[in-house]
């Protein structure tokens, strides 16, 4: 068990389990994408770790830019999205893969969702390490899910509380 801040969190998801579902999801995109030269685009800071990995494992000409949004305060999704660092680079034409740690609500994605249009991409997947399915509420497809989990509040590989438990190799979930 782990203290961060206030909470306490207990094991849920080992280093080995996440590296298998990102193997899966890695031979998926090489299978999918591998003649297209995509354009990888990281929602930081979360999928920093998780896109890392994705790009170690894409054996093909690829590029990968980052862009920072925000909506959770705490444990909780405030609703209200905001781009804190956009893109500088031309996306019209491209096809873009949409990595993020963790899709929630789905507020981020309707947000970049929007972003993308404008930029007439040619197309564009999400992917996403993990999904919760009982909290999404939106209908932008989740293209390709690396683990559906419960609506619970989880840390570790990349995903944070209020700052902290980025750097756990591991994904814990707060204790009941
Ligand atoms: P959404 O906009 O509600 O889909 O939330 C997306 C973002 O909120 C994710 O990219 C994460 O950064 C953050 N988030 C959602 N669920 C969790 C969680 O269980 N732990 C930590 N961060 C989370
Ligand atoms: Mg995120």
């Amino acid at each position: 068990m782990i203290k961060l801040h206030d909470l306490e969190f207990e094991p849920f998801i080992s280093e080995q389990e996440i590296n298998k579902v990102i193997d899966q999801l890695s031979e998926q995109l090489n299978r999918d994408f591998g003649s297209k030269t995509p354009l990888f685009i990281g929602v930081l800071n979360g999928s920093f770790m998780f896109a890392s990995e994705i790009i170690k494992r894409f054996n093909s000409d690829c590029e990968i830019s980052f862009v920072k949004l925000g909506s959770y305060d705490g444990t909780e999704s405030t609703g209200e999205v905001k781009t804190l660092l956009g893109l500088n680079q031309d996306l019209k034409g491209r096809t873009v893969i949409l990595l993020e740690d963790i899709v929630d609500t789905g507020n981020t994605l309707v947000e970049i969702d929007k972003i993308l249009k404008q930029a007439e991409v040619k197309e564009y997947k999400v992917v996403s390490l993990f999904f919760k399915p009982e909290a999404y509420k939106k209908s932008v497809p989740v293209d390709y899910i690396g683990m559906e989990i419960p609506n619970k509040f989880i840390v570790g590989y990349g995903l944070d509380y209020d700052g902290l438990g980025r750097n756990l190799t591991q994904v814990y979930k707060r204790k009941e």
